[in-house]
């Protein structure tokens, strides 16, 4: 018997199996070997939502949850905040290693000169509504780059990959500008490729009538820090979907659309939108606890609250907050922000949440900076795709060229009916039919 393996019994037959473990997991397709008889299909495992299921090996992120540890190639996530931009944490993402000066500044260079989209996607913007949500808009231009890049869709080619890799990660901020623009009824802003990566994009956000925008130095490199904690966050609910769309080889653009599609939902990266309209719901830090306790009754949850994977502390949420008070100095304190506090303090206090592990995440804070920087709120999700772009196709990337993957297609445990034969509408009794 190996000592890196695991001994099953079936208790159905009585037959005893030897089932090899590596790196702390079992390979599922193992389990097929355990069968009744040979017309049994074998042993499956049922995890609904991926509870227990790995569905790649990755080298991009590392995260233990328990702990409170975040790390992209090893590089802890406050060291990378602390120092690194968003543009040379994408390079290590997409790379595996910190970019050399050189390197870098080719690197910067290039997603600086990628960052124009063809004229004809104003005119798609110019197509929605005037109230369309921004980040409805954004799904659908990315999905759109596609078209203006047929050949994005030779996906085996490395060259091509990554050339596309380089205009998505340029073009997002310009799409996701655009779409606020369109919502306030302004004029489109061109990129100002002398300006930095999140320098360019409140330039294309706030620019008016000035002929240089200025952007504020401590706005800007806020915005480096939420986007640096952004950029990658390993199997999650979009990241999963990226691989998943990616796995059926489709050009990276409408993989990238489906993962940001995943990203739109309110327990995803809607949740900071959530926050804030929750925040502005309590209005007042007195109405806090009456706030906590129907929490704890179960008729809400707490917006930016819990977490599927840090159960002790998102490490990610204690940076934000310093960087909440460097935004604050500049803009002016967010009134909300003492509702926030004093939610966190009860909520941090209470057994509730205490025992359940629940701690503020990292949305819980980030809605607080973007409102600061004059955001509406449905632009939280957008701000939240565009760093997590360099994440989705670094995953992408990784997914495309394991030799071990191949067209994501689960398993179902079959509930339904059994065979039965078709009913001519006259002879149908009448029932109730509950709808699925
Ligand atoms: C993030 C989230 C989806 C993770 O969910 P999960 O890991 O599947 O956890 P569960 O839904 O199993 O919750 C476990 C328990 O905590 C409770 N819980 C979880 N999040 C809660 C919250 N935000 N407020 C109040 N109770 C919460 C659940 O009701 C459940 O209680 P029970 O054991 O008494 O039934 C969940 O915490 C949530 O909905 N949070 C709010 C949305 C959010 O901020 N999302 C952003 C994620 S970055």
């Amino acid at each position: 018997m190996a000592d890196d393996s695991l001994s099953v019994t079936d208790n159905r037959t009585g037959h005893a199996y030897e089932i090899p473990i590596a790196d702390g997991a079992i390979r599922a397709t193992e389990l097929r070997k355990i069968r009744v008889d040979d017309d049994d299909f074998g042993l499956m495992s049922y995890d609904p939502a991926f509870l227990n299921t790995a569905s790649c090996r990755s080298a991009v992120t590392f995260i233990d949850g328990d702990v409170g540890i975040l790390r992209y190639r090893g590089y802890p996530i406050e060291q990378l905040a602390d120092g690194s931009t968003y543009l040379e944490t994408a390079y290590l993402l997409l790379f595996g290693d910190l970019p050399t000066r050189d390197e870098r500044d080719a690197w910067v260079d290039e997603i600086t000169h990628h960052t124009f989209v063809h004229e004809s996607m104003k005119r798609l913007m110019e197509a929605f509504r005037y109230d369309a949500h921004p980040m409805g808009m954004f799904v659908s231009a990315v999905a759109a780059l596609s078209t203006f890049y047929p050949e994005a869709a030779d996906v085996d080619d490395a060259e091509n990959r990554l050339l596309q890799t380089k205009r998505l990660i340029a073009k997002v901020p310009t799409l996701a500008a655009w779409a606020y623009r369109h919502n306030r009824g302004l004029p489109y802003v061109y990129p100002d490729n002398d300006l930095g990566f999140t320098g360019n994009f409140l330039s294309m956000m706030f620019r008016m009538a000035e002929t240089r925008f200025e952007p504020d130095p401590v706005l800007e490199r806020a915005l480096e820090v939420l986007f640096v904690l952004h950029a990658d966050h390993e199997q999650n609910c979009s990241a999963n979907a990226m691989r998943s769309i990616g796995s059926s080889k489709v050009d990276p653009y409408s993989a990238l659309a489906g993962a940001a599609a995943a990203l739109y939902g309110p327990l995803h990266g809607g949740a900071n939108e959530a926050v804030l309209r929750m925040l502005a719901e309590i209005g007042d830090v007195r109405r806090v606890p009456e706030y906590v306790e129907r929490a704890k009754a179960g008729e809400f949850r707490l917006m930016g609250f819990g977490h599927r994977v840090y159960k002790n502390y998102d490490p990610r949420a204690r940076i934000i907050k310093d960087t909440a008070d460097a935004v604050f100095e500049v803009t002016g304190r967010n009134p909300l922000l003492d509702v926030a506090l004093e939610l966190e303090r009860i909520a941090l206090e209470d057994e509730y949440f205490v025992s359940r592990k629940l701690y503020p995440n990292v949305d819980f804070y980030s809605g607080l900076i973007y409102e600061a920087l004059g955001l509406p709120t449905a632009m939280f999700p957008v701000m939240f795709a565009i760093p997590r772009t360099a994440g989705w196709l670094a995953q992408w990337l990784e997914g495309i060229v394991d030799p071990e993957q191949k067209i994501a297609r689960p398993r179902q445990l079959f509930v339904g009916e059994d065979e039965r034969d078709y009913v001519p509408v006259g002879d149908r009794a009448l029932r109730e039919l509950a709808a699925v």
